[in-house]
């Protein structure tokens, strides 16, 4: 049966975006990212008839790989990571147009040969094509690559036509202020900021798109969404996996660079900005970079708006795992965090006084991505119960993910002869409404990009006011060591800290 008629509300969403002839060009075409997400979202794009006509793919890297060896690599990266199973016919017109052009990062002659590569795509088309760089690779290369791409006119060929260049930029997004803002100088050395697309893969989640579909087309929630109604924001985005295998990566980064300042600031960003005036990628990042900019600096030190913690060994899913220092490549003397907890405070008319609690771990009870929005008591004597007042705080909680949905606490009457409250929740479930085989977070963001729309990308300025938020705090860790590093057993929902951030306001995190 098709899907649509299984889920009807699936008709009637146009599934066209005219994109212009086009070729990708990924950098760090034999990484990671690219086999688990980006050759995955390629293929699924091309299974949605979403790929422009003339479209090309050309894998970039060190090594030297034949043509028919990428695509190989390609089609068992489609295998082993896509949302589809592989068809033989989608992935033979995406792979007909698939080439590999080998050469270093900071080898001038090697962007030209890349260069001369997309020249001849187009002697053959007899037309122009847009060229979108992705650059996939560790950010040890992100400034040659850069350069390069500006020293071979790739940077800048087409500018200011419909077709000009564009180049993805993927996380990490600098690692401080100062290096964000060097990335920053370097980008705009070579492209205008329209020509660039900072990737936050959270963005690109339909639930998280959701979240302004929620806000913006119901009328029921505008009139509440501020200090008089709701009481706090918590933002949970826990994880069940450890360091797993990269520890190398993850002691130069730990939670706050690898979730916290960019993920969860988005999902904050998001939450609590005003409505734009459109949907246009600058109106929509306007809104953000101005609550962000609202954000108070953070209290550090004991007592403070942050926790840090690393997990200790526990159990997990009912098994035995490691504590995060004895995990394989990582320093058994490491003052990374595997977690950490902060409270925001926004500081304008909407939300002053409303903590923003948001978190972030590893090795957690499992994996959950949650907005939630708890609504003030209601007040009363009406429903006491023996004296006692326990009414439940309504809440609404956006499930980014597993389970996707949308749920809301309220109380209810038990039924009988007296009257007596419980707490209910009413639950929109995605899965059930429109099926699960919704597209992966990179397939809207490459699309996106190929069609120019920058709303679901970070703009520069965004990344740097979130840098100036959480750069206060890497240095003042840095300069504590281990100080002031809590542990929490591994398949727990964090340390004692942690809820004694949210105990002094009376308030307590949930367990999503
Ligand atoms: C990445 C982080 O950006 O996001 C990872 O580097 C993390 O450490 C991942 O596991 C989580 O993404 P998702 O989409 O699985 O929630």
């Amino acid at each position: 049966m098709a899907e649509t008629e299984r889920h009807p509300f699936l008709k009637g969403l146009s599934k066209h975006r005219g994109a212009p002839p086009t070729v990708i060009v990924i950098f760090g075409a034999s990484g990671d990212l690219t086999a688990r997400k980006l050759i995955p979202a390629v293929y699924n794009l091309g299974f949605d008839n979403l790929l422009p006509a003339d479209f090309f793919l050309v894998g970039y890297g060190r090594k030297p790989i034949p043509d028919e060896e990428f695509r190989t690599m390609a089609a068992s990266a489609i295998r082993e990571f896509s949302r589809r199973e592989l068809d033989p016919a989608v992935w033979a017109r995406v792979a007909a147009h698939a080439s590999y052009v080998s050469g270093g990062y900071d080898e001038k002659a090697a962007f030209d040969k890349l260069a001369a590569h997309i020249a001849g795509i187009e002697k053959t088309l007899g037309r122009d094509v847009q060229s979108l760089f992705y650059i996939s690779t560790p950010p040890s290369v992100f400034e040659p690559i850069l350069k390069n791409l500006g020293a071979s006119g790739l940077a800048g060929k087409y500018l200011g036509q419909p077709h000009q260049s564009k180049v993805i930029i993927e996380k990490p997004f600098g690692r401080d202020l100062e290096s964000a803002r060097q990335l920053n100088s370097t980008l705009r050395s070579v492209f205008a900021e329209r020509q660039v697309y900072r990737i936050d893969h959270y963005l690109g989640k339909e639930t998280v798109q959701d979240l302004l579909v929620q806000r913006f087309a119901n009328a029921i929630f505008e009139p509440l969404w501020n200090r008089n109604f709701i009481e706090s924001v918590q933002i949970t985005v826990a994880e069940e996996v450890g360091v797993g295998s990269r520890a190398g990566y993850y002691e130069q980064s730990g939670c706050l660079r690898d979730m916290l300042q960019n993920h969860t600031m988005q999902l904050l960003a998001l939450t609590a900005m005003e409505p734009p005036v459109s949907l246009d990628a600058e109106a929509v990042r306007d809104e953000k970079v101005k609550v962000l900019k609202a954000i108070q600096p953070l209290v550090l030190g004991p007592g403070g708006d942050v926790v840090r913690a690393q997990y200790g060994p526990g159990l997990v899913a009912g098994k035995p795992v490691p504590g995060y220092l004895q995990e394989a490549g990582i320093n058994p003397q490491s003052a990374t965090e595997s977690y950490a907890s902060i409270r925001f405070s926004i500081n304008n008319w909407r939300w002053q006084g409303v903590p923003f609690y948001l978190r972030s771990g590893k090795r957690m009870p499992h994996r959950v991505t949650e907005i939630a929005i708890q609504f003030k008591r209601p007040p009363g004597t009406l429903f006491a119960e023996g004296g006692r007042f326990d009414l439940a705080a309504n809440t609404l909680s956006f499930q980014i993910q597993p389970d996707e949905g949308l749920s809301l606490i309220l109380n209810g009457k038990i039924p009988g002869l007296e009257t007596r409250t419980q707490p209910v929740k009413m639950n929109f479930r995605y899965a059930t409404t429109f099926g699960s085989n919704t597209p992966e977070a990179y397939e809207r963001l490459v699309l996106d990009a190929m069609i120019d729309d920058g709303t679901l990308f970070i703009r520069g300025d965004e990344a740097e006011t979130s840098w100036g938020l959480y750069t206060p705090v890497l240095d003042y860790w840095r300069s504590q060591g281990r100080n002031g590093l809590e542990s929490y057993p591994a398949g727990s929902w964090g340390p004692p800290g942690a809820d004694a951030l949210l105990g002094k306001s009376g308030h307590s995190w949930r367990k999503p």
